[in-house]
């Protein structure tokens, strides 16, 4: 959804253009027995909410197979990689799928991080096979890889001609996703980030037509992964969450959705970590994955994503770790002229500050001062590196970055206008 003060379109999509809100502190309650913090705004003009169907619970996973049925497949293509098949995730849709009477054809040549001659294999594959839908079960490098492979066998072309916001113009196949991770959202959102290996960034391609027809959510698959890419993804969702709900397209549903996932992601996140195996935390991680990615699908993403996409594109590094590094830093930036939007945050994440509901400026740049150190403490508590420098970025990268994070169109969304020399500075600051 979109609330807009005045709507700018672009093709299908609403870009969303709400003007920043005056810099007055936000009131926030707490919902009575919830616990769950609750923002008021402004009232809205237009409502607009992209979101897939959505199968959540453990023991999902043959949903995809009847949802994959539902659509019309005959001969879907189930795209996947390495990682998953040692899992042993695929092997078992791939029954689904079979048992439920369909020719699946497994696809499994995507790297983390997609490369853009990768989307354009797989969309060879996609029309040598006669593929028909397109079914999915992985991270967000897989569910990205999946929508490029749509993109094109509806629009043919290269996957970096379609940079930006609604370059597509023909249908593509219906799309059914499984997400494997705890973090990207990327199964319900309208992104699709590939990497353009000739100018070495990501690029993000945006538009309604993205947004997946299904997204089943089977938490159990969250078990094989990795702690690295537990801490990873976790973070990615904790930056979906804050920079969705400070961005100036966020409304009240988006406002929910974000402070829900902020919320969940404090309360759970480490404890995966201690006990992986426990069903409940990761239940609760899977839904702050799915709730911050419907708030940042609907309000867009902000300065952290904009910057986290070039080093990711530089470095080939895990796109939550990066997020990790950079979200204190941007969070003080954009708190500094209007810390009141970040009370609630500090609330979702357990800030005890004004007793009495009233909160001054000088308390709510406190809260959001222990919101930027919260993040680093639960960072440090993952294990993600203190700095940009020590996953590889240097000095002598910064410039660049900076040059290409001003044309990233997550920035277009934060909250507060960075001029380049700005963004330099948070990444020498960030190193
Ligand atoms: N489209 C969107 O809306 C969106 C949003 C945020 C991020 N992204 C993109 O998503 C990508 C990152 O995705 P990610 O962090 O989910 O990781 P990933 O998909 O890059 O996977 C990383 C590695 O973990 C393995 N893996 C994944 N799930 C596993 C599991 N359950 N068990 C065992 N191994 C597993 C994979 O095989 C892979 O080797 C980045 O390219 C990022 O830009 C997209
Ligand atoms: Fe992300």
């Amino acid at each position: 959804m979109v609330l807009v003060d005045t709507v700018t379109r672009a093709g299908e999509s609403l870009v969303v253009c709400r003007r920043p809100e005056p810099a007055a502190a936000h009131p926030s309650t707490t919902a009575p027995g919830t616990g769950h913090v609750q923002a008021e705004t402004g009232t809205p003009r237009l409502a607009k909410f992209h979101v897939p169907e959505i199968v959540f619970g453990p023991g999902s996973l043959p949903e995809a197979a009847h949802a994959a049925v539902r659509l019309g497949a005959r001969r879907p293509m189930l795209v996947t990689d390495e990682g998953l098949l040692a899992a042993g995730w695929p092997q078992q849709l791939a029954r689904h799928l079979t048992e439920a009477g369909l020719r699946p054809v497994v696809w499994s040549g995507v790297t983390p991080n997609p490369k853009d001659h990768e989307i354009a294999a797989g969309h060879e594959c996609y029309r040598a096979e006669r593929c028909d839908v397109l079914v999915a079960v992985g991270g967000g490098s897989v569910i990205d890889a999946a929508k490029g492979v749509a993109l094109l066998a509806g629009n043919g072309g290269l996957i970096t001609d379609f940079e930006g916001v609604d370059r597509m113009v023909a249908p593509i196949p219906p799309m059914v996703m499984v997400p494997a991770t705890s973090g990207t959202g990327a199964d319900v959102s309208q992104f699709c980030i590939v990497t353009d290996t000739e100018r070495n960034t990501k690029i993000t391609i945006l538009g309604r037509a993205l947004v997946p027809d299904v997204s089943v959510v089977d938490p159990n698959l969250l078990t094989t992964m990795p702690d690295w890419l537990n801490a990873a993804t976790g973070l990615d969702a904790l930056t979906h969450g804050i920079e969705a709900y400070v961005s100036r397209a966020h409304n009240p549903l988006t406002d929910h959705h974000a402070l829900q996932a902020i919320s969940l992601v404090g309360l759970h996140l480490e404890r995966t970590m201690d006990h992986p195996l426990e069903r409940q935390s990761r239940v609760h991680m899977a839904q702050a994955a799915l709730e911050a990615g419907l708030a940042f699908t609907n309000a867009i993403l902000g300065a952290a994503h904009a910057m986290s996409h070039q080093v990711g594109g530089l470095l080939d590094l895990p796109h939550g770790v990066i997020n990790g590094i950079l979200l204190p830093h941007v969070v003080r930036f954009n708190a500094e002229p209007d810390p009141a939007r970040f009370v609630p945050i500090a609330q979702a994440l357990g800030f005890r500050g004004a007793s009495d509901g009233r909160w001054s400026d000088a308390l709510a740049t406190d809260a959001a001062e222990w919101a930027a150190c919260e993040v680093r403490r639960l960072a440090d508590e993952l294990g993600v590196p203190k700095g940009l420098g020590e996953i590889g970025v240097t000095e002598g990268d910064v410039a660049q970055l900076a040059t290409m994070t001003m044309a990233d169109a997550c920035l277009s969304t934060n909250p507060r206008e960075a001029t380049r020399g700005e963004i330099e500075t948070l990444f020498r600051q960030a190193l």
